[in-house]
């Protein structure tokens, strides 16, 4: 398997929750960073192999960049079963959407957060709710069959109500994938410092949402596969199944994070030094141990049994024994899956398990 991450840093406004790699603006260095990129995939390439799996192009707003820009980067990236674009629904118009399709990506991950304005202004966003419809439109317009939404839940001051009415909005677009994350306070962020007391307080609160969120979406017949994601018909994200799976997965660009066999590496985070080709690359080794530790605990946010083979020596048998005695994991012959309780639970399960 071989998956290809490209890192589109550029956006129209930084976002007060956010702390991806990300420069405001920049019309000027577009091209140049589109240069860089080719120029560093061209380095990178004998990583990849003969056939590419899949692509996604993150951000930042990938969208956001030149559009001539981007066609040209999406035409010299090599062919992919899946090609997917992130993109702010502001920025979906139908000349975006038609060179998107033109151009070779097979499906779009749409930002939308929340659908209620006071939330979307808690958030700083752009988009209304009429721009997710009429971005969602012109994708459709333009010959995509799968398309994903992101929402975010726990926005301080969202009741329930507003949860709810989020998802009936996102429900009646249709979208083959949805992500719904929990609003995490990112350190540093100018979110955390105004809103951090805040999202502390509500905490316990959001153990509730996310089972609302995950009633009324498996309600609806999507699939709850991974913990913050739901597709329908087959639709996963084949990209972030390859990292659940612990599949390799090169990274390019600003920032970008890649696992090659037993080494980690980041980009530098700074457009300058990227521009001029100075990678400056952190370098993480990763010894059996780790990757074996990462693996059971990416695979257990997954719907699928996880295979214990040559995983084993990861697992504290007194905690897997504890655990399972609370109902919130079911072992197999050779496999190991959390219950639906377990999965709710999530990351608290498994530090419990882990040698
Ligand atoms: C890398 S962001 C970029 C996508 C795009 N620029 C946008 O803003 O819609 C991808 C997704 O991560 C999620 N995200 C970003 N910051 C987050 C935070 N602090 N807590 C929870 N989810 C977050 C959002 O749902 C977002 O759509
Ligand atoms: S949330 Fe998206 S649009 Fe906002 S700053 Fe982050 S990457 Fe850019």
């Amino acid at each position: 398997m071989s998956h290809l991450y490209v890192h589109l840093p550029f956006c129209a406004h930084r976002c007060g929750y956010c702390d991806f790699v990300t420069a405001v603006g920049r019309e000027d260095q577009h091209a140049s960073y589109v240069d860089a990129l080719l120029r560093e995939l061209d380095e990178e390439r004998h990583h990849l192999g003969a056939e590419v799996d899949t692509i996604f192009l993150g951000g930042g707003t990938p969208t956001f960049t030149a559009l001539p820009e981007l066609a040209r980067l999406l035409n010299q990236l090599p062919p992919a079963r899946e090609v997917t674009v992130e993109a702010n629904p502001e920025t979906v118009t139908r000349e975006l959407a038609q060179a998107l399709h033109a151009a070779g990506a097979t499906r779009v991950s749409l930002g939308a957060q929340t659908f209620q304005p006071h939330l979307l202004r808690t958030l700083e966003r752009a988009a209304t709710p009429a721009d997710v419809t009429r971005g969602f439109a012109h994708l459709r317009d333009a010959g995509f069959d799968n398309l994903s939404l992101d929402l975010i839940y726990g926005i301080p001051g969202q009741t329930p109500a507003q949860l709810a009415a989020d998802l009936a909005y996102a429900l009646a677009l249709q979208p083959e994938h949805i992500s719904a994350y929990e609003l995490e306070a990112k350190p540093g962020t100018r979110f955390t410092i105004v809103h951090g007391d805040e999202l502390a307080r509500q905490a316990e609160q959001m153990e509730d949402y996310f089972e609302r969120v995950v009633a009324t979406l498996t309600a609806a017949g999507y699939r709850w596969y991974e913990t913050a994601n739901f597709c329908r018909d087959g639709k996963r994200s084949e990209h972030n199944l390859g990292y659940w799976l612990g599949h390799d997965y090169l990274g390019l660009g600003v920032g970008a994070v890649s696992t090659l066999g037993h080494e980690r590496r980041r980009n530098t985070p700074k457009l300058a030094r990227y521009l001029r080709g100075d990678y400056r690359r952190e370098i993480e080794q990763l010894d059996d141990e780790t990757r074996a530790r990462e693996r059971v605990m990416l695979g257990l946010r997954l719907d699928e049994p996880l295979p214990l083979a040559g995983l084993r020596h990861a697992l504290d048998p007194a905690g897997l024994a504890r655990i399972e005695q609370l109902g919130l994991v079911e072992r197999g012959d050779e496999t190991l899956a959390l219950t639906p309780r377990g999965r709710f639970l999530g990351g608290a399960v498994t530090a419990e398990l882990l040698a």
